[in-house]
């Protein structure tokens, strides 16, 4: 099988300048003694450092760093070897001057991106890439003598290096120097530690026991990069140097003479060596450290060596004893930590001496210290022995809330928003190097940023894994054996979640159970805590998942993609639709990627796009407009499906979009299908459309609505029914009960809905039954069914859809305003607190809002002025932003009323003019409402005229409507004002008749304030 990878690798690139001058002085024959010179420098030089020669044109050479296993220091290497090459030149140069009186000077370029390694096996080039030109660009850029590194190299390296910056190209970067020894990228320890208490306790404890002359004790610290190992065990030994010598070594990823290079650290350390120090000072001090010991002569002599201070040859039993001897005799002077950090690297032999000096030093206060990532126990299966004063520690990511505390520590000057906190904290799932390395880019590239001394954050879907930590994670990737690999890379496709059986069918290995088992030791899944039955697993880390993902080529992942979407669908079988958003989900990958490599598959696209179109309807149909909006949208934006059954789609979008409160993208989409019906001579879609369009436009314009609803609905009905299209035919008369009902014409709205509820029973579609009954609700409440009745009435419609939240939501709601009205208050609190968490949840943002309207009105009733103003405002605002005017009108009006109660006059006229501009003629409702609220505040001011116009032409409104509740409420106001303009016959009599109204609603609670007020001005009178 030939292995083709999408990697992040380095790419250097150099030449030598003026070359062709050098031919022109030299003969043909020195001029290739010379190139062969350089040659075998620049090949060295990458070597050494673990890159790999491509290729030498002429005088150029072209090396890649990460082929074919990536390191997460690939950047650093190559720029440690650029630098090396740019040094031995210098060096090459005098014997070039001497032998033939010329100078070379080396132009380097190098740089970092996204390339396809080939399979070396086969000869093809080591990579492809657009980071091979941009290399080669910056190489020309290069003045002679300078190395250019470009953006992403600099994001790679930048805490090892030193730099200036260039005017062309403006994102590169010239190289002046590489600090020697430094990581590429500087761990910060400037915020505080963040908890860990429960490691760091048994940490200190194995310190205090030892301290106390108890025996030596080896502990190792196990865990994956970045989670924190060396911050931990730094604490420890801060700490620990109060009381005792402290010594520190770590291993190196590569180079040569790298064996003992920890011990050599430990030994200066320990005998204040320094660069300037002469050998064979530093062995006299060596001997001076074990002057307790009756051989220190020879133990001084076997360090030095071992160290690189002498030639002497040294076996390695001799080294270990001296380590061994030298260790003993600190020991015995002050108690001694030792710690050995990035054990993983670390050569076979230096692990034995590690292991040896664990064994063999108990009789001394002394404590070994070691951290390894988890490969370490891939070399050595039984690191650290069975010996009980061995102890290993893992540790694990930090939780949530110690991640929120480690963003708020690292953003030091500024709040985070919560949001910001919660969703940064999920990126790096507990990882605090991944957080760190996060952030930093976050705030680079502006996602991340202050607003008003507060981190907001921007939009998290485009943040791309920080190039270090794919570094990191595709240097581990790469050193699973091949098996284990395709495993991962499969895996990948299918999801951050993903169970055995369809990664067995995907892959066809027999030995799958033990990969899996391997990664899961490997700690790059793990068995997911929540699943049953089938075990089902997942990636340790997102970016695991995702660096997998993007390391296989796109043909082998769309393939991936189509391979899978086609097993669920054959194991569902029958159940498919359970499935259907992650079968619609891979082919759209599917198709996407190939596309990407322009093999544009229609085939796919357009099953793709059923699949997802089925799956948004159904979500629709359950009530879940985000998700349906997602899918719809997703599903029109592929290529190649049939025009009519996209037109069909793009009504379901645009009815998801409503839903959702997105009015002007609803229209948008229908402005578009209707054009598209249109020109497809498609005279039912054409209908359908129109209905739809209309009953959108009584939210955003209402005032143009009126008449229009009417005709369009008549004439679409025409047509539908010459198509029996009952899905339609539905539609159309729902629009027509709509336009009863927002006249408060609920008899008229009833005789709609009847021929509305059989064609939708004929179509079998819940989406608009579930509608009906929503509207069957609406009219129980404003219409002439009293009270009770309308209560029992919700609660049956309610129980005829159980599984309909939205539905359940509405009856809810309608419910609460009901039992206001019978003074049941605490009940009304709890139903509409209850409909509002569900259309929340939902996201139903309209529907909330107008819920929230018939809430503000129940508090009203409750004379919680407060809580009506709280309910109506947050409705208000909702329904202004979502463009709905219908509703807006309607709950200015109410909001006005709530704020003359409260005292707030000028507010509350303010809002009465927001409703009268936005009622349609049509909206009973509305225009009865601002009138009345106008017309107490003109009484309050002794405008008595105006106000006896107003709450006239209200009564006269409302006379028209069969909405006994509008009724009553016109005929009480017309009574109060009236009564303030002394006509107090004609008060009595509508105040009269306003208990009547109420009373046949069975609203107590209007009815009583009615009868108060009638009381309270004609003692005499009997209601
Ligand atoms: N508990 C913590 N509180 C605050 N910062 C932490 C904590 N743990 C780790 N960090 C920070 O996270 C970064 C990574 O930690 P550290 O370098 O210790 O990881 P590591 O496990 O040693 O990784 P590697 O295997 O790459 O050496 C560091 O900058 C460190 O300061
Ligand atoms: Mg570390």
């Amino acid at each position: 099988m030939t292995r083709v990878t999408r990697k992040t690798v380095t790419v250097l690139f150099c030449d030598w300048v003026g070359s062709t001058a050098l031919g022109e002085v030299l003969d043909a024959e020195s001029v290739r003694g010379v190139q062969d010179a350089f040659a075998a420098e620049a090949s060295g030089a990458v070597e050494r450092h673990g890159g790999a020669v491509e290729k030498f044109i002429g005088d150029a050479m072209m090396a890649v760093f990460g082929v074919p296993l990536a390191h997460e220091d690939d950047a650093l290497r190559a720029v440690r070897a650029a630098v090396e090459l740019r040094d031995a030149v210098a060096a090459l140069n005098v014997r070039l001057e001497r032998q033939y009186g010329v100078r070379l000077a080396v132009r380097t370029g190098v740089s970092s991106g996204e390339a396809v390694a080939g399979d070396p096996t086969t000869g093809q080039a080591l990579i492809t890439g657009d980071v091979v030109n941009s290399a080669q660009w910056l190489e020309e850029a290069a003045g002679a003598g300078e190395i250019l590194i470009g953006e992403i190299t600099y994001r790679l390296v930048r805490d090892a290096v030193v730099v200036e910056s260039v005017e062309e190209p403006a994102s590169a970067r010239r190289l002046l120097g590489v600090l020697t020894e430094a990581p590429a990228f500087v761990r910060r320890l400037d915020a505080p530690l963040v908890d860990r208490e429960r490691e760091l306790g048994p940490l200190r404890a194995s310190f205090e026991r030892v301290r106390g002359a108890g025996p030596g004790h080896f502990v190792t610290v196990f865990g994956t990069a970045g989670v924190g190992k060396s911050r931990l065990v730094n604490e420890l030994l801060v700490q620990a140097a109060e009381h005792a010598t402290v010594l520190e070594g770590r291993c190196l990823p590569y180079g040569e003479g790298i064996t003992f290079f920890p011990l050599r650290s430990v030994v200066r350390q320990a005998a204040a060596i320094d660069a300037e120090t002469p050998p064979e000072a530093a062995r006299s001090r060596i001997a001076e450290l074990v002057a307790d010991d009756p051989s220190a002569a020879t133990v001084a002599d076997h360090l030095a060596a071992t160290v690189g201070f002498s030639d002497a040859p040294v076996s390695t039993e001799e080294t270990f004893w001296a380590v061994r001897r030298l260790l003993e005799s600190l020991a015995r002077q002050r108690p001694l930590v030792l710690s050995f950090d990035d054990l993983q690297w670390a050569e076979e032999t230096f692990l034995d001496l590690v292991e040896y000096l664990g064994e063999q030093t108990r009789e001394v206060p002394f404590l070994l210290v070691c951290m390894a990532r988890p490969e370490l126990l891939d070399e050595r299966p039984t690191w650290g022995g069975e010996d009980p004063s061995t102890a290993w520690l893992r540790l694990e990511p930090l939780s949530p809330a110690d991640s929120e505390e480690l963003i708020d520590n690292l953003l030091a000057e500024g709040e985070v928003a919560e949001d910001a906190k919660r969703a940064l904290a999920e990126a790096a799932e507990g990882n605090p190097l991944y957080l760190e390395e996060i952030l930093g880019m976050l705030v680079d590239d502006g996602t991340l940023r202050q607003e008003d001394g507060r981190w907001r954050i921007g939009d998290l879907l485009s943040v791309r894994v920080p190039p270090t930590i794919e570094a990191l994670i595709a240097a581990r990737l790469d050193r699973l054996p091949p098996e284990e690999r395709s495993v991962v890379d499969t895996a990948a496709v299918m999801g951050k979640w993903f169970r055995g059986r369809g990664l067995a069918e995907l892959t066809g290995d027999p030995a799958l159970p033990a990969r899996l088992d391997a990664l899961t030791r490997k700690e790059l899944i793990r068995l997911e805590p929540r699943s049953w039955g089938e075990p089902a697993y997942e990636f340790r880390h997102i970016l695991i998942q995702d660096v997998a993902y993007r390391s296989l080529p796109k043909g082998r992942r769309a393939d991936v993609h189509e391979r899978f979407a086609l097993w669920v669908t054959e194991t569902y079988g029958a159940r498919v639709r359970e499935v259907e958003e992650i079968v619609g989900y891979h082919l759209e990958q599917a198709y996407r990627t190939r596309a990407e490599l322009g093999r544009d598959d229609l085939r796919l696209a357009v099953r793709a796009a059923s699949v997802l179109a089925s799956a948004g309807r159904r979500a629709l149909n359950r009530g879940d407009a985000p998700a349906a909006t997602n899918l719809l949208q997703r599903s029109v934006a592929l290529p190649g499906a049939d025009a009519h059954a996209r037109l069909g789609r793009m009504l379901d979008l645009a009815r998801a979009l409503r839903e959702r409160g997105d009015l002007g993208g609803a229209e948008n989409v229908l402005e578009e299908a209707k054009a598209a019906a249109a020109e497809l001579e498609d005279r039912r879609l054409e209908a359908r459309m129109s209905v739809e369009r209309c009953y959108l436009r009584f939210f955003t314009d209402p005032r143009a609505w009126t008449e229009e609803a009417l005709r369009t609905a008549d004439g679409a009905i025409e047509t539908l029914e010459e198509f029996g299209d009952d899905v339609g035919l539905a539609d159309a008369w729902i629009l027509v009960a709509l336009y009863e009902y927002a006249r408060c014409r609920i008899a008229e709205m009833e005789r709609a809905l009847d021929p509305a509820l059989r064609h939708a029973r004929r179509a079998g579609d819940p989406r608009q039954i579930s509608t009906l009954r929503n509207a069957m609700t609406r009219a129980a409440l404003v219409g002439p069914t009293p009270v009770e009745r309308a209560i029992a009435r919700c609660v049956e419609i309610a129980s005829e859809q159980p599984q309909d939240r939205s539905l359940e939501a509405v009856t809810l709601g309608v419910r609460a305003l009901l039992e206001a009205m019978r003074g049941q208050f605490e009940e009304a609190r709890l139903l509409y607190g209850r409909s509002h968490s569900i259309l929340d949840e939902l996201g139903q943002y309209r529907l909330l809002a107008a819920m929230r309207t018939y809430a503000g009105t129940a508090e009203l009733l409750a004379a919680d002025w407060l809580a009506a103003e709280r309910e109506l405002r947050a409705s208000a605002d909702a329904l202004g932003e979502i463009g709905d005017q219908a509703n807006l009108s309607t709950t200015t009006a109410y909001l006005a009323d709530a704020l003359e109660r409260l005292g707030r006059d000028d507010e509350a006229f303010e809002l009465t003019l927001v409703s009268e501009e936005t009622a349609s003629e049509q909206d009973a409702a509305s225009q009865v409402l601002w009138r009345l609220a106008r017309a107490s505040l003109h009484a309050k001011r002794g405008q008595l005229a105006e106000a006896q116009a107003l709450a006239l032409d209200a009564d006269r409104l409302a006379a028209e409507t069969d909405a006994l509740n509008l009724q009553g409420d016109a005929a009480l106001r017309l009574g109060e004002v009236l009564l303030a303009s002394a006509l107090r016959d004609e008060a009595a009599a509508a105040m009269q008749r306003a208990v009547e109204r109420y009373e046949a609603k069975g609203n107590l609670v209007s009815a009583a304030a009615a009868r108060r007020a009638l009381a309270s001005s004609f003692p005499g009178a009997r209601a």
